[in-house]
């Protein structure tokens, strides 16, 4: 086999041959990172029919993809964590016997590359050569596959000199599974719709991705690397690996605070990365370090610091506007790959939620025309745009810095019409990792399950952890302990709602207000008062300058209902007994704790009901 001249790891050579023999592809291609090697991928996927390249006057170096209909999404029931013992995947994963699954996944890889090209893609997660970074090598069939890499990591021939002869770096195996007979005609999105297998195997650090060509299941440096792979070598070096944003709050002062914050989906990640303070709140501005993924390390001066070890935006399409978030709208301007969007007859997409009413003439998802009155969506729910970092507005100046960039604060948020205020701070680090623990989400009409039924999410990272939930709990607790400034932990919620329905708080923009609360709080200079469940802002603790707010509304909104919350308390055990032989004990003394505390406060906790003097910090 040809290898690049650069390459001098044995390891990485005696990998890739291996898979060519057992994967049997007709050719073997280096992807060496080049724009020209982007654009010569790009159109033969045109040629192909994967990709319809878009009008370029409208939306310039821009494709469309659209999926099979059977290939749409992130596979939960088909990832498995195959750890050599059961019990350390843990109740929250789906585990096979490591042996019986490698047999298993031998038998599919074999010969499924005939017919096509293999795409060998070195790719570093995080900036090239930063302490922080780790390597990646991902084998594909697809060349889909490989034009996203180069958007969503950093990838290409300086990751090969990094690695030099001895790097370590996590073998990640990809096959849409679909291999192409002697004159047999592709089609434009192969996959296989029998069989799925989204597979780590934690102890050897390596991923085999089988029969799906989509997003998380496809581009391994992602969800399958960076956060359940990541989160084993985290815990075996001292770091965390999170499913966090990291985004700069910059004060009119120039004080620049970094938080992390995690969410489960559907909870506008996306948008909170990239807000834009309204005008109102002037000279304060938000950048952005990323929108999914966190590294986080301790730092020596007692901090941690974090990166975000993407390059580029995977971003869920419908809902995105100039309205929700012009940022990411500009992002996607350019040079941008979108899957399941629908096409307007003038070569742009179209999503909904993009504008209120939908262009005349639309071809949806799926290559049909858009019928607006068959009450189907025009481009599909989990629709995507794969777009570079570099795009954005917001960009922190940082964003590519190898230290990282120091974390305050850690934020945890779901979505909950009920029980939650908007925010408040944990009493102390155990309390935050009770609070990001027992993270839950009302289930949106875009999730599978009951619509406004509560899943617990543990620190958003239920489908992410790659190792025992409750291991990982232990190991947060570890973590905290061992650092001597810890972040500070806050909840926020911004889905809170009235009696009729109707969401108490703006959000978007507005989240301003809850942010600049926070970090006066991680900057120690925040007020609050003790609450039954954390601090708390009192209605004259945060900036109101432009917005009316009532403090009645206000007070509605930060409400701490007892009844409601010793339910939610109680609800936490549904999750604790699942994880009971390894949950840290501190959950149940946490618990107890909390569930006296609130038997003893007020009926309502409220700032302006209080029958006693909240004590102030
Ligand atoms: C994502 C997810 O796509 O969390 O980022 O599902
Ligand atoms: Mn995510």
């Amino acid at each position: 086999m040809q290898f690049p001249l650069n390459l001098r790891n044995r390891n990485v050579k005696d990998w890739v041959e291996k898979m060519v023999a057992l994967c049997k592809p007709d050719f073997v291609y280096w992807c060496d990172g080049s724009e020209e090697e982007y654009a010569t991928i790009c159109q033969a996927l045109v040629k192909s029919g994967t990709f319809i390249p878009l009008n370029p006057e409208k939306r310039p170096n821009s494709f469309l993809a659209r999926s099979d209909p059977s290939d749409v999404a992130r596979v939960e029931d088909r990832t498995f964590i195959c750890s050599k013992n059961k019990v350390d995947a843990g109740p929250t994963n789906n585990w096979m016997d490591p042996k019986e699954m490698k047999t298993r996944l031998r038998h599919l890889f074999d010969g499924c590359m005939r017919g096509r090209t293999m795409y060998v893609i070195p790719f570093s997660m995080g900036p090239i050569g930063s302490p922080m970074s780790h390597i990646g090598i991902e084998i594909t069939d697809s060349g889909y596959v490989a034009v996203n890499m180069k958007i969503m990591t950093r990838m290409g021939s300086a990751v090969l000199d990094v690695l030099g002869e001895n790097g370590e770096f996590v073998p990640c195996l990809h096959s849409v599974g679909m291999p192409l007979e002697p004159g047999q005609a592709d089609v434009p999105w192969p996959c296989n719709k029998e069989e799925k297998y989204i597979v780590h195997f934690p102890e050897e650090r390596s991923i085999w991705s089988y029969g799906s060509g989509y997003g998380g299941n496809a581009l391994l440096g992602k969800k399958c690397f960076s956060l359940r792979i990541a989160t084993v070598i985290a815990r075996d070096q001292g770091w965390l690996a999170e499913h966090m944003l990291i985004l700069g709050v910059e004060s009119p002062e120039h004080e620049k605070t970094y938080v992390a914050a995690a969410f489960p989906s559907a909870c506008g990640k996306t948008n909170f990365a990239m807000l834009i303070p309204p005008a109102e709140f002037e000279g304060w501005k938000i950048t952005t370090i990323g929108d999914d993924i966190a590294w986080i390390r301790p730092a020596k001066d007692g901090q941690v610091k974090a990166i975000n070890p993407e390059m580029g935006f995977f971003g869920v399409a419908p809902g995105t506007s100039e309205k929700s978030n012009p940022n990411a709208m500009a992002s996607i301007r350019a040079n941008t790959i979108f899957t399941n969007t629908a096409l307007t007859p003038d070569g742009d997409v179209w999503w909904e939620g993009m504008t209120d009413e939908p262009p005349e003439g639309l071809i949806d998802w799926r290559g049909n025309p858009w019928d607006p009155a068959s009450g189907k969506p025009a481009s599909h729910p989990n629709a995507r745009f794969t777009a570079p970092l570099t795009q954005c507005p917001s960009l922190d100046s940082e964003w590519n810095s190898p230290d990282g960039v120091p974390i305050k604060a850690f934020i945890f948020g779901g979505r909950r019409s009920t029980v939650y205020p908007l925010v408040y701070q944990s009493f102390n680090w155990a309390y935050g990792v009770y609070l990001a623990a027992t993270l839950g989400s009302e289930t949106t009409a875009a999730a599978a399950g009951e619509v406004g039924k509560v899943r617990r999410d543990p620190f958003a990272m239920l489908p992410f952890c790659g190792y025992n939930m409750a291991a990982y709990f232990n190991y947060w607790l570890r973590f905290g302990r061992n650092i001597r400034n810890p972040p500070r932990i806050f909840s926020v919620n911004w889905f809170r709602k009235d009696a009729n329905g109707k969401f108490l708080w703006p959000g978007f923009s507005q989240n301003i207000r809850v942010l600049k609360w926070i970090v006066d709080r991680a900057n120690n200079h925040g007020k609050a008062v003790e609450s039954p469940i954390g601090w708390m802002p009192r209605y004259e603790d945060m900036c109101w300058d432009g917005l009316d707010y009532s403090k009645e509304k206000f007070s509605e909104l930060m409400a701490v209902d007892r009844q409601l919350w010793m339910n939610e308390i109680l609800s936490h055990d549904e999750l604790f007994m699942k994880l009971y032989d390894r949950l840290p004990k501190e959950m149940i003394f946490i618990k107890e704790l909390m569930l006296s505390s609130l038997w003893r406060s007020p009926e309502h906790w409220e700032f302006l009901q209080c029958d006693f003097e909240p004590t102030e910090d």
